[in-house]
C-alpha cells in the first residue's frame, strides 16, 4: 500500500515540449472605487510580475517533476519573449530550440486582479496580446526539424497547442513518426488533430472533445454521451488513449484495452480552489511522464489528477513537485469505471 503511494523517479526519462510558448501577465490591483468618468471601477496599481504560460507552463511542469526537458517553439523578440525565455532558463528547461523572431509578437494573456488588502484576489479583465500571423514557416519548418532529431533520444514529447499556429498537420506527421520510434507522444490539442494519426495519447478538455466531434460541450456532462464523443473522436483518429479532463468533474479514460464505457477519477484536491489556469498543462505533462515510466494509463490518468488537484490550489499556472505528488498520492481518488 505505501509503495503504491510513491510516483514513479521522472529523472531519468528525457522530454521534449513542442507548442505555443505565452506570456502570462499579472497586473495586480487594489480597488479604489467607482470612476466619475464612466461606470467603471478604479483600480490602484500595486504590482505586476509574468509567468511562462502554454508550451512554456507544461516544460515547467514536465521540470519541476525531475525529467530533463527541452522547448521547442517560437517567442517573439520582444520584451515579454524575453521574459518568458528568462523564467525557463531560471527553472532549467533546456531553450536551445526556442526561436525568437523579431517584429513577430509573443502572444501575452494580461490579466488585471483586484484584491482587498488580505483578501483573495478578483480578475476583473483580461487583454490578450496575439501576433498577427502565425509564426514563419521557415521557423515553423526547423521546429518539425528539431522534433524529428530529438525523437531519436526522447522518453517523451508533448505537443502543446494553443492555436497560434506553430502546432499544425505537418508538425502532427513529424510527432507520429517520433512514436512509431516508441517515444511516448501526448497531444494536448486545440486547433486541430488532423496529421496527428498514431500518437500516444490526446488530453482534450471537455469543450475541445465537443469542438473535434461536432457536439455541444454542454452535452457532455452525461457519461454516456461523453463515451460516445469519445468513441467518435477514437474514430476520427488512431491513438491508443484518450483522456479527457472534465475540470472540477475530475478525468475520463477510454482507449486500449479499457472499458468502452471508460474509466473516471473525481477531481481531487483538499483544499479551495484558488487558480485553474494551466492544470490541463499539467495534466498532460503528467500524463505523459507516468506513460513514458511505465506506468499502466488508469493509474497515470490518476496521477495527473493527483497532480492537477495541487496546481489549482496555487496561484497562476503553477507547478506540482514530485513532494507535492506524493503527499496529493496519499488520498488521491482511485480510478473507477463509468456509465
Ligand atoms: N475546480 C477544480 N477543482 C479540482 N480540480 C480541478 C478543477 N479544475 C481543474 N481541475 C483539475 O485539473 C484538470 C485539468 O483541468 P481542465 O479540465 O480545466 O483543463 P483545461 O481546460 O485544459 O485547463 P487549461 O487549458 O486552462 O490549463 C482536471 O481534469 C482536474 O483534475
Ligand atoms: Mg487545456
Amino acid at each position: 500500500l505505501f509503495a503504491s503511494d510513491t510516483p514513479p523517479d521522472f529523472s531519468a526519462l528525457r522530454v521534449a515540449v513542442v507548442g505555443d510558448l505565452i506570456c502570462d501577465h499579472y497586473v495586480v490591483t487594489e480597488p479604489r472605487g467607482l470612476s466619475r468618468e464612466a461606470p467603471v471601477i478604479v483600480l490602484r496599481h500595486r504590482g505586476e510580475h509574468v509567468q511562462a504560460g502554454g508550451a512554456a507552463n507544461v516544460a515547467r511542469n514536465l521540470r519541476a517533476l525531475g525529467a530533463p526537458t527541452r522547448v521547442v517553439g517560437v517567442l517573439g523578440r520582444d520584451a515579454r519573449g524575453r521574459e518568458v525565455l528568462e523564467i525557463l532558463e531560471r527553472d532549467g528547461v533546456d531553450v536551445a530550440c526556442v526561436e525568437t523572431i523579431p517584429g513577430w509578437t509573443t502572444p501575452t494573456k494580461t490579466r488585471v486582479v483586484a484584491a482587498e488588502p488580505r483578501r483573495s484576489l478578483q480578475q476583473v479583465l483580461r487583454l490578450d496580446r496575439e501576433p498577427d500571423e502565425p509564426a514563419p514557416a521557415a521557423a515553423r519548418e526547423r521546429a518539425r526539424a528539431a522534433i524529428e532529431e530529438l525523437s531519436r533520444s526522447l522518453g517523451a514529447l508533448v505537443i502543446s497547442d494553443y492555436d497560434y499556429g506553430l502546432v499544425d498537420a505537418d508538425l502532427g506527421r513529424a510527432a507520429a513518426r517520433a512514436a512509431q520510434r516508441g517515444v511516448v507522444v501526448v497531444l494536448d490539442p486545440r486547433g486541430t488533430v488532423e496529421g496527428f494519426d498514431g500518437v500516444t495519447a490526446l488530453t482534450p478538455n471537455v469543450a475541445e472533445l465537443a469542438h473535434f466531434t461536432g457536439r455541444h460541450a454542454g452535452d457532455l456532462g452525461d457519461p454516456r454521451a461523453l463515451a460516445a464523443a469519445a468513441r467518435a473522436l477514437l474514430e476520427q483518429i488512431r491513438v491508443r488513449y484518450l483522456l479527457v479532463t472534465r475540470g472540477n468533474d475530475g478525468m475520463a479514460l477510454y482507449g486500449d484495452g479499457l472499458d468502452p464505457r471508460g474509466v473516471a477519477v473525481e477531481a481531487s484536491g483538499a483544499g479551495d480552489v484558488t487558480d485553474v489556469t494551466g492544470a490541463g498543462d499539467t495534466a498532460a505533462a503528467v500524463f505523459a511522464l507516468a506513460l513514458a515510466a511505465g506506468v499502466e494509463a488508469p493509474r497515470a490518468m490518476q496521477l495527473a489528477n493527483a497532480a492537477s488537484g495541487v496546481v489549482v490550489m496555487e496561484h497562476g499556472a503553477a507547478v506540482c513537485t514530485p513532494g507535492e505528488l506524493a503527499a496529493a498520492l496519499a488520498s488521491a481518488p482511485a480510478p473507477v469505471r463509468i456509465g
